[in-house]
């Protein structure tokens, strides 16, 4: 069962969409089989993966709806054990369509029961809002991501977003824990930037990441290309601060992986006749030449 992420901040332009396009991609780049849900009727995770959102013939609406099964939805990105599950304009009427729906909050957690095996992480960007497409990505997700800008009125709107992360831990998802607080478009020059994150830190202690990520004019750039900034420029700064974060991911998730891989070998088991199977170890060397 591979680990579910979601980003979500109901605040606009934090860095959702920025952080699980990069996250996902640098995840994938250690070879880790890695599933982007762009969950988000803006689809800025599709377009910015190189996928024309307008060419989409099935998405995350009619997963959500229940007109197709999320392996047909699901398709192969450019990048190497990299998918994604698309979204598309339609997302928008979900929300209301759904409302009707028995355990509405519940779709896509149940929908990804089958499909989140083949993956090591399932990275779900959420839309600028604490409505039903958010609540179905907690409630899907083993833990939530949370991207805060270091800017004037950063942790304005975070007491709600706790809230419901509280509220959804009682009634829908017990488990969903916080993976993280991510510090974004960090300006080093800026003394504003410092006197945020250590705001940020004040608050939230040791639940904030110790990896930063800095404003780099090449993340911004990357999307327009349909690339995650490690194959745009991956000397950037930006590639330099997604790896970082990816590093720390995994090496916090060390356990949860291992017994991944532990049921992997089990239902996997006899094992194949050259002694391999398809596992891939966390400290496995990528053939794509990036090194953790
Ligand atoms: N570290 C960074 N450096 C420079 N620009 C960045 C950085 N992170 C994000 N941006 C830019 O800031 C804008 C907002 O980022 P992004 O789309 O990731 O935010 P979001 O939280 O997903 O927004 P929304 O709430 O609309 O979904 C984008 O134009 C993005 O390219
Ligand atoms: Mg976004």
């Amino acid at each position: 069962m591979g680990k579910v992420i979601a980003i979500a901040n109901q605040k606009g332009g934090v860095g959702k969409t920025t952080t699980a396009i990069n996250l996902a991609a640098s995840l994938a780049a250690t070879e880790h089989p890695t599933l982007i849900i762009d969950i988000d009727p803006q689809a800025n995770c599709t377009s910015g993966t190189g996928l024309d959102p307008r060419n989409v013939a099935n998405s995350t609406y009619e997963v959500l709806i229940g007109d197709v099964a999320i392996d047909e939805a699901v398709r192969q990105t450019n990048i190497p054990f990299l998918d994604i599950l698309p979204s598309h304009i339609n997302l928008v009427g979900a929300e209301i369509e759904m409302i009707d729906v028995m355990e509405r909050e519940r779709i896509l957690k149940n929908a990804l029961i089958h499909a989140r095996r083949k993956y090591d992480f399932v990275v779900i960007d959420c839309p600028p809002s604490l409505g039903l497409l958010t609540l179905n990505s907690l409630t899907a997700a083993n833990s939530v991501l949370i991207p805060v800008q270091a800017e004037y009125f950063a942790l304005e709107g975070l007491g709600q977003l706790l809230n419901t992360i509280k509220i959804v831990r009682q009634h829908l998802n017990p488990e969903l824990e916080i993976e993280g607080v991510l510090m974004t478009m960090f300006d080093t020059r800026l003394r504003l930037s410092n006197q945020v994150a250590q705001e940020v830190r004040r608050y939230f202690g040791d639940k904030v990441f110790r990896t930063i990520v800095q404003r780099n004019v090449r993340i911004a750039e990357a999307p327009s290309f349909g690339k995650p900034v490690l194959f745009y420029d991956a000397t950037s700064i930006g590639a330099r601060n997604y790896i970082a974060l990816a590093k720390e991911i995994l090496r916090n998730n060390q356990r949860y992986l291992r017994q991944y891989e532990e049921v992997q070998e089990e239902a996997s088991s006899p094992v194949k006749p050259n002694g391999q199977n398809d596992s891939v170890s966390p400290s496995s060397t990528p053939a794509n030449g990036f090194t953790f």
